[in-house]
């Protein structure tokens, strides 16, 4: 039997590291964690979504010291904190800003591991518990939200809530479930701000500690997508690792240096940001008896928010032919075997049946939640040889630079009011979305890719 090796630790951290495996936790997580030499810039935003969560935690926690989760006092409540309670403006800043900036570092993670192929074997689960983390995030926002008790709140909770009455036969009654009313109310306020403060939290705090443990199961990928594992020295370390700490905590608090000055920039400069991160028409109170103009959700949604109003009745016919043509692919594709030449197109009939059958705002609704959660699906949809984008064929990069300008399209229409254009324009983006990852079985394996080294490049500096 192997033998193990004694932590020898004396004092008081020998007395708690015979109770509990504080120096062993440090040692795997820390100290002897290998990482790869050659993370980049790219490899800063997990640390900063650790800190932006640790800011809202603890910024949540002064904030609900004074919030009233009560539809009369609700606003109120707020503009108290912002005008009598001390320094309560910085910390509710601090909160609003935290979220919209929370968004930027995970869509800018979650980029990072699409470049480099991070979500590839063996880091499907890193990535499964990430697409849980982003959906999570979406709640999370959606439930706070609500709570300021603005115009916006209250009308933004109206439309997305009213969505699930779509849902085939139980719709109406789903909805009204969801409310606790037949409107948005007060009983929707509280029930809001329960799963904003303690249930989501607790789920995404969960989610994210699953997330590290299995990172660091198999360690991290780097901008090469090369296996550090692979090449090991004569200790059984890897060639191309060095210890998590100290190199990248020292490395890391460059990061959050520098994401601190864009923080406080936009907190002290510009806490609305445009009406992008808090919107003009929330510093007026809630009122059921007048609907805004224009409704539109805070930035972070409106990528997938544009693909829901894209998918318009005439719209459902084009996913019909997409259905059809997909399913006839199928049949005839080398690829698909035995049964399943069968299975799939008959599924893919049916759903073309049932987008006529159905009504296009369900489907609507359906898409958006689709488009989500097909990320979960990547690791599967990539066929391509090599995992990192450095050495993918050059069309490649640019199918990734068209897929992320037309992400940033949809997130652009989503906060216009819509027009026969914009309807049009968003209609194309959301079939470029779909098509990005429906296809990717197919275009990910085709092309010149080139060699991958057998250690990482790094220059030292
Ligand atoms: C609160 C949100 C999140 C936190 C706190 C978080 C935290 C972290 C941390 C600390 C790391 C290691 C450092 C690094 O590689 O940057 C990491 C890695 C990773 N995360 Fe996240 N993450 C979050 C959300 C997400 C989401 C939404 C996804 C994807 C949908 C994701 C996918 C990944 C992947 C694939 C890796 C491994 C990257 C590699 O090794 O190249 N994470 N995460």
């Amino acid at each position: 039997m192997a033998s193990e090796k004694v932590v020898e630790t004396t004092g008081l951290l020998g007395w708690v590291d015979r109770r509990f495996p504080m120096t062993k936790m440090v040692k795997e997580h820390m100290t002897e964690y290998y990482a790869p030499k050659n993370f980049n810039f790219w490899y800063f935003f997990g640390s900063l979504a650790m800190l932006v969560l640790v800011i809202q935690i603890l910024t949540g926690i002064f904030l609900v010291m004074h919030y009233k989760p009560d539809g009369n006092v609700a606003f109120a409540s707020v503009e108290y904190i912002m005008r009598e309670v001390p320094f309560g403006w910085v910390i509710r800043y601090m909160h609003s800003t935290g979220a919209s900036m929370f968004f930027v570092v995970v869509y800018l993670h979650m980029l990072r591991g699409m470049l480099y192929g991070s979500y590839r074997k063996p880091r499907e689960l890193v990535w499964i518990f990430g697409v849980a983390i982003f959906l999570c995030l979406m709640a999370e926002a959606f439930f706070g939200y609500l709570l300021p008790w603005g115009q916006m709140s209250y009308w933004g909770a109206q439309v997305i809530v009213n969505l699930f009455a779509a849902v085939p036969f139980v719709g109406e009654a789903l909805s009204t479930w969801i409310r606790g009313d037949f409107v948005v109310s007060d009983a929707t306020l509280n029930r809001f701000f329960a799963f904003h403060v303690i249930a989501i939290p607790l789920v995404l705090i969960g989610l994210i500690v699953a997330h590290i443990i299995a990172l660091h199961e198999v360690g991290s990928n780097n901008p090469d997508g090369v296996e550090i594992k692979e090449k090991l020295d004569a200790n059984g370390r890897p060639l191309d690792g060095i210890p998590f700490h100290p190199y990248y905590t020292v490395h890391d608090i460059l990061g959050v240096a520098g994401f601190l000055l864009v923080f406080a920039a936009i907190m002290f400069f510009a806490p609305t940001m445009g009406g992008y991160f808090l919107e003009a028409n929330n510093f007026i109170p809630a009122d059921p008896y007048v609907t805004p103009p224009h409704i539109a959700p805070v930035w972070y949604f409106t990528p997938f928010y544009s693909m829901l109003r894209a998918t318009t009745d005439e719209f459902t016919w084009a996913l019909v032919a997409f259905c059809i043509l997909f399913a006839i692919g199928l049949f005839f594709s080398k690829n698909t075997r035995g049964i399943w030449k069968i299975v799939w197109p008959v599924i893919l009939i049916a759903v073309a049946v049932l987008l006529r059958v159905f009504d296009a705002k369900f489907w609507g609704v359906v898409v958006m939640g689709g488009t989500v959660v097909m990320l979960g699906f990547l690791p599967w949809l990539d066929k391509s040889p090599v995992k990192s984008i450095r050495y993918r064929p050059g069309w490649h990069k640019l199918l990734y630079a068209i897929f992320m300008i037309n992400f940033i399209i949809l997130g652009i229409i989503g906060t216009k009011a819509p027009s026969d254009l914009l309807n049009l324009t968003s209609q194309v983006a959301t079939v470029i979305y779909l098509a990005f990852f429906f296809f990717m079985p197919i275009w990910s394996r085709l092309g010149t890719f080139k060699e991958v080294p057998e250690r990482v490049t790094y220059k030292p500096h």
